[in-house]
């Protein structure tokens, strides 16, 4: 299963903020900004159907630094495979293991997410970042697809469900 991760916040006040937000087992950093309501990765052009990313041999430590943004969460291995959670800024580190399909929808205004990865020695990068297209994979287009059971909401308002 995913994990949400707190850590030590320092100094929380509305104009200084200030955590320690290690994960002692990171060997890799990715800074990902969105400066809109991106959706990463994006939609496919042609059908609009859903894409993923999934890592076969990285787990990723997401961290909201600013702006809030929503992760679409597959693990056809997880007895409730499909789950929305909400990353707001300072808010939970997402642990996403490795082998889960994931998606995520900025804000309307972007975010700024900072990725701790553990990420295995020697793989290959382009695999790790391929995407997938769920209306190429009927497993993973039955788990997402509106006749499904609804995901499990995670500091999600209700709506998005709809979505
Ligand atoms: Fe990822």
């Amino acid at each position: 299963m995913f994990e949400l991760l707190a850590y030590e916040r320092f100094r929380d006040t509305p104009a200084v903020r200030f955590f320690d937000v290690t994960v002692d087992t990171s060997n890799a950093r990715d800074l990902v900004i969105h400066s809109g309501p991106a959706i990463s990765p994006p939609n496919d052009a042609a059908s609009g159907a859903w894409q993923f990313y999934l890592h076969p041999h990285q787990e990723d430590n997401l961290l909201a630094a600013s702006g809030g943004r929503t992760f679409y969460l597959v693990n056809l291995a997880w007895e409730q495979p499909f789950h929305i959670v909400r990353l707001d800024s300072g808010g939970d580190i997402l642990r996403i293991p490795p082998g889960t399909f994931h998606r995520s929808v900025s804000d309307p205004d972007g975010s700024v997410v900072l990725n701790q990865a553990v990420r295995e020695e020697g793989v290959s990068l382009v695999q790790e970042f391929r995407v997938y297209n769920s209306a190429r994979i009927p497993a993973l287009l039955a788990v997402t697809s509106i006749q499904a059971p609804p995901p499990r909401l995670h500091g999600v308002e209700p709506l998005l469900q709809a979505a």
